[in-house]
This record gives C-alpha cells, structure tokens and sequence, in this order.
C-alpha cells in the first residue's frame, strides 16, 4: 500500500507518537537488527504466518505479512520458518486445542534453529488464561500480543530483538484504527476489506465480543480509498468484512448506513463483484436488500446465520429474533432476488436444546433450503454466559443431532447447486486445478466452485462458462467466449 512514510524515520532518534508513522519508524528500526542477524546466519531468514479462524483473521494475516516482509524476512513454504507467527481462533475449544497441539511441533523445531522466533497473537490471547498457561509452560514462545494491537508487530518485534525474554503485549479494548500500514494479500484479483472491528450482540454461546471487543466502524473514506487502490491494484472482486456488517456505521461520527456503503463502493471502477460477511438477521434492513437488488456488482450470495430454529432457544441464545422472523426474513430476500444463495450457520446442542427445539431447526432447514449451511457442534466458551446454563447437552445426544442436520443440510444444498445446470455464468478464475492440472478453478457470483479446461493465464480473468454437470457442491463447465 502506498504511504508517504519512507527510510527517512531511521534517521530521526525518537519514535513519533502519531500511527502509522511510529510503526513505519519501527518497521526501518526492525529492518536493521534484522540485516544483523542475517549477516550473522550467511543466509536469508523466513517468516510463516499460520491463520486459525475466519476471514477476520485471515485479513489480520494479511497485514502481519506485509509488515514482516518490509522488515526484510522472506516468505517461507511451511513453518520450518526463522519467524513463526500462529494467528489463533478462540471460537470453539477445538480450535484453541489445535494451537496447543501444534505448539509442541513449534518447540522441536525451535531446539534445531537457533534463530527461530515464536509468536502468538489473535483471539485465544485475548483470554487471561491462556495467556497465564503461555507464560507458565510455553516459555519457549517469545512474542505474545492481541487482535486490538497486531499493527503494533514492527515494535514489538524490535523488543524481541533486543532483550531476549518472552514479550507480551495485551490490551483488553481499544477504541483506536489505525489505517495504512503494509499488507501482503494472499490472491491478486480478490480481497478483503474490514469494515469494522468488534461486536456488541454478545450472543450468549459466543466468545468474540470478549476477545475483539466493542464495535468499531471505520470511516467510510478510509474505506472506499482502500477499495479503489485494491482496484488499481488489479482486484475484481472484494469481501467486505465485519461480524455483524448490518450494524456498520451507525456510530460513526456521520452515521452511514451499511446499504449506503455497499452502493458507494459498487461506484468504483475495476471492482466487479462485491460480497460481504457477516449479517445478523435482526438487523437487516429493506434499505439493504433494496441495495443489494438494484446494485449488480453486489452477489447474489447471503450468509445470514440462523444458529438455531427454535424460538425458544434463540432467545436463550440472544438473537433478538424469533423463528418466524427469520422465515419472514428469507421469504422478503427471495421476493426481492429470486435467485441469491443463502447460506447460514447452525449450533446443535446449545443448553436446554431438547429434541422438539432440533426439530424447529430441521423444519427451518427444509424451509429455506439453504445453500450450503456450516454447522458446529455447541462449543462451552468459558466467560459466556451460556457456559454457566443449567442442563448442558449430552455429548451423544448432541453428536446424534449434528449427524442428522448434516446430512438433511448436505442432501439440500446437493440439490440447491444443481439448479443452475446448463446456464452460462460469468467465473473469475482463482488457480489451476489441484487435481487435473488441464483444468483451471474459479468461483461463480453466487460463491459455487466450477472447474473448466483453461489455461493458467486465465488465473484472475472473469470468464463466462457454461455449466455442464453439477457434481454434488461444484461444477465441471466448458469455457463459452
Ligand atoms: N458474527 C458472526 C459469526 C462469528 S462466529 C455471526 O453472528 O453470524 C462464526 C460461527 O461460529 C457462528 O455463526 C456460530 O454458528 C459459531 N459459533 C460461535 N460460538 C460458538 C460456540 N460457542 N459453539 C459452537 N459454535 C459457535
Ligand atoms: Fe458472536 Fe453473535 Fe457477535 Fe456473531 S453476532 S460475533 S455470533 S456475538
Ligand atoms: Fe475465531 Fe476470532 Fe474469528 S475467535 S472466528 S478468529 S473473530
């Protein structure tokens, strides 16, 4: 990204206060320990940025690796890297085990590699003990810092270099954005966009209100300037990017509504396709499918999370919505756009689940006839409010449930995708097929994958194909020009 910050903040001997600028002093302060300890290696060092989680996270990466690749550290293929950076997710346990899990593997590897540095950042480390079992017994680890201060790598990094103990670095909130730093995207013709930060709804089986804390939107302005050089930059297709995006702006200084944004990001030019995650459905408003309608860069793709379809349990969960709304919700989207693809996500087990309250989510299921739908077994988070709930689901009672829900929402979305056999629909080409290397793969507007013979150099193109036959979730298709 382009900044008028430049090498010149290397010469000065005081850090500046003001962001991005002291963190651009940081990275040319980095850059130069750094050359040191490659001079002292006689070879390049690598860094590898593992992400665990959602896009959120996955565009956080992003950002972690653009800094380190200013610092001068070079992308490694695994994580036999000098500079291990693990972005963890917190959302359910099993994500959080897997950190653990391959921390020991990070270990080994550190014994071998005098030069190895560990760090850990993202959701998990916003939980006290986590952060209290690191300092404990993962003394090996060197960095430890939160989701409210990755842009802060460059000078955490420094510390890290110069005393050699554990750096740990945790805010428990922020109110702070800080804009234009370096970011290294991970394809060259999509991208994400964050539009805001935080979450307010505290659903009350989830963790990331207490890990990404209050909701911050950023300024419509820093917003579509990003989208437009992410255009020049050769990037078709963007995913606006916030945990609850229907709520965007609405405590900016000069509210602006989500609909308003999408409109005036769909004015830029070069941008063909616009997506967006995630929208709670009690916030969705007339204002927004009117948008998404009308604008035909906007994809014709919903994610709206249903969690669960009982009534009952949705007000336990906190949703602020009912069962019927929610149908009522779908009915007034396929009225407005008879072809969008819904998709959702699902909890099985929440306490007090009873098998009447499953079958309400069933019903749903079979209602909205959904896309594809991710379903989660009910995950306890300790500090939320449904981790204390009386009448906790048995393991087996929960399995049983989940095994039945997906394979009803995996017969469905089987069905769901076969519908559009035979049309022709514009694909933009994402890399050549993993398996057939003849092929190339790319996404429809509506996010469905279709593989087609092509040639690497179509890789960012949008081409029109013509879906031959559907095979269960994809399409093999034949390249109509
Ligand atoms: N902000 C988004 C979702 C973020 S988390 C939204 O509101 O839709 C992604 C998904 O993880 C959630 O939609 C939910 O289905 C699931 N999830 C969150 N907490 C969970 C928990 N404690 N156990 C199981 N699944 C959970
Ligand atoms: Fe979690 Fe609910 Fe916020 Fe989504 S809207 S992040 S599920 S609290
Ligand atoms: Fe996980 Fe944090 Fe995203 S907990 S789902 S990485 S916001």
């Amino acid at each position: 990204m382009n900044t008028n910050t430049t090498d010149n903040f290397s010469q000065s001997l005081q850090a500046p206060e003001a962001e991005p600028e002291r963190q651009y002093y940081f990275m040319d302060r980095a850059r130069q320990l750094l050359r040191e300890k490659i001079r002292q290696a006689g070879r390049p060092l690598t860094f590898c940025v593992v992400t665990f989680g959602c896009q959120m996270n996955a565009r956080d990466s992003e950002k972690l690796k653009g800094i380190l690749e200013r610092i001068g550290y070079v992308k490694a293929q695994g994580e036999e890297a000098d500079f291990v950076i693990y972005n963890t997710c917190t959302v359910r346990e099993n994500a959080n085990l897997r950190v653990y899990g391959r921390l020991g593997y990070l270990h080994s590897l550190k014994k071998k590699n005098p030069h190895m540095r560990i760090a850990l950042c993202g959701c998990m480390m916003q939980e006290p003990q986590v952060v209290e079992k690191l300092k404990k017994s993962y003394r090996f680890v060197d960095l430890v810092f939160g989701t409210h201060n990755i842009y802060k790598l460059a000078e955490l990094l420094v510390q890290v270099f110069e005393q050699d103990s554990m750096v740990v670095d945790i805010w428990k909130d922020t109110d702070r954005i800080v804009e234009d730093l370096p970011v290294d995207r991970k394809y060259s013709f999509k991208s994400g966009v964050n539009i805001m930060f935080g979450c307010n709804n505290f659903c009350s089986y989830c963790i990331v209100p207490y890990v990404r804390g209050r909701e911050r939107s950023r300024r419509p302005e820093e917003i579509l300037k990003e989208i437009g050089s992410l255009a020049r930059d050769g990037v078709k297709e963007v995913m606006l990017l916030g945990q609850n995006v229907n709520s965007y702006g609405k405590n900016l200084p000069e509210p602006m509504s989500f609909a308003a944004l999408l409109r005036k990001a769909a004015e830029i030019p070069g941008i063909r396709r616009i997506r967006f995650m995630t929208s709670h459905p009690k916030d969705l408003s007339e204002e927004l499918i009117r948008a998404m309608a009308e604008t035909p860069k906007v994809c014709p793709h919903l994610h709206l999370p249903l969690q669960s379809g009982s009534t009952r349990i949705l007000e336990k969960m906190n949703r602020r919505y009912t069962k019927e709304q929610y149908l009522e919700l779908v009915g007034r989207l396929r009225k407005a756009m008879p072809d969008i693809s819904l998709t959702t996500d699902i909890i099985v087990g929440f306490p007090g689940e009873t098998e009447e309250d499953f079958l309400e989510t069933l019903d749903v299921v079979e209602k909205v006839r959904f896309d594809s739908a991710f379903t989660f077994l009910y995950s306890r988070r300790t500090g939320t409010p449904a981790a204390s709930m009386e009448d906790q689901i048995p393991e087996e009672v929960m399995k049983d449930r989940f095994d039945r829900l997906l394979k009803r929402v995996q017969d469905i979305a089987r069905e769901c995708c076969a519908r559009f056999q035979g049309q022709t629909k514009d694909v933009l080409v994402e890399q050549v097929n993993e398996q057939d290397p003849t092929l190339v793969t790319g996404r429809m507007d509506n996010n469905l994958l279709v593989h087609f013979p092509g040639e690497p150099s179509l890789i960012g193109r949008m081409v029109p194909v013509h879906l031959d036959s559907c095979r269960g979730f994809y399409y093999l298709g034949t390249r109509r020009d």
